[in-house]
């Protein structure tokens, strides 16, 4: 009775040893691949059709600035750039800006290192409304938010007269964003009392997008989000013509990975 009590002991003992030693190891695997699996690479490049983004994901694609088309498709590629002290393989991302395929970047911003997001700075004021309900929904995106993820506003300009500057750009969608911020929360309070509660886990685009921007009460300025949005100038005979007129571009990337 003694010793096999002992033996029981010693048996369970092992196990326990056993199940330790499994634990740790599951461990060890389970955390390997959470910290493994989301390469935060992905630059997304958005803004509506006709902005200049193709020309800039060509760009830092081929080192060229190649003629470019307004496409239905998105355009991906994998490209090492180096920064300072290492080189890193960039995962850019220019999504469609028609109105039915720009919403797909919701997708990818778990993935997302930085957005750009392009303007053209010389039909800004006449498509003000439709650059500013994209830009909205890119800045209420609850990734976009908790992840804190960078934006870079890029006005685009090549020479055009009434070309808009940075300063000009930011007022302008501030003021429009400040205008949409209204309606949307009075949409969504409309959407709460028809449907009851919504706690925000419905399936529909409400669900990417109710975050209040900036304060309540407060006009909005892009200096109240959680996000660091940065404004910049570019063009490819605009300013000086290193890496085809979008080097404050490339320099933003580059700052993000180092
Ligand atoms: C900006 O808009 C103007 C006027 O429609 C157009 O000529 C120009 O090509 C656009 N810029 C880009 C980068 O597409």
């Amino acid at each position: 009775m003694f010793v096999s009590g002992n033996l029981m002991s010693y048996a369970a003992l092992l196990y326990l040893a056993f199940g330790i030693v499994a634990a740790v190891v599951l461990k060890y695997f389970v955390l390997s691949e959470t910290i493994r699996k989301p390469k935060k690479n992905t630059i997304l490049i958005l803004g509506t059709t006709k902005s200049g983004k193709t020309t800039l994901w060509a760009y830092f694609r081929y080192h060229r600035l190649i003629p470019t088309q307004t496409s239905m498709e998105k355009n991906e590629v994998e490209k090492p750039i180096h920064c300072k002290e290492k080189s890193v393989v960039l995962h850019l991302m220019d999504i469609p800006g028609h109105p039915k395929l720009r919403n797909e970047f919701h997708d990818y911003t778990p993935i997302t290192k930085g957005i750009i997001f392009m303007v053209n700075s010389s039909t800004l004021k006449s498509d003000i409304q439709e650059v500013g309900e994209n830009l909205y929904d890119v800045l209420a995106d609850k990734h976009v938010q908790k992840l804190e993820i960078p934006i870079l506003v890029a006005c685009h300009k090549q020479d055009l007269k009434g070309s808009l500057d940075r300063s000009d750009v930011e007022n302008i969608l501030a003021q429009e964003i400040d205008k949409l911020r209204s309606t949307r929360q009075s949409s969504l309070q409309k959407h709460d009392n028809d449907h009851g509660n919504n706690n925000g886990d419905g399936d529909d685009d409400a669900d990417e997008t109710t975050e209040f921007l900036g304060f309540e009460n407060k006009k909005f300025s892009f200096e109240d989000l959680v996000n660091h949005v940065t404004f910049v100038e570019s063009g490819t005979r605009y300013k000086n013509e290193d890496f085809g007129g979008f080097s404050d571009i490339n320099e933003w990337v580059v700052e993000l990975f180092d």
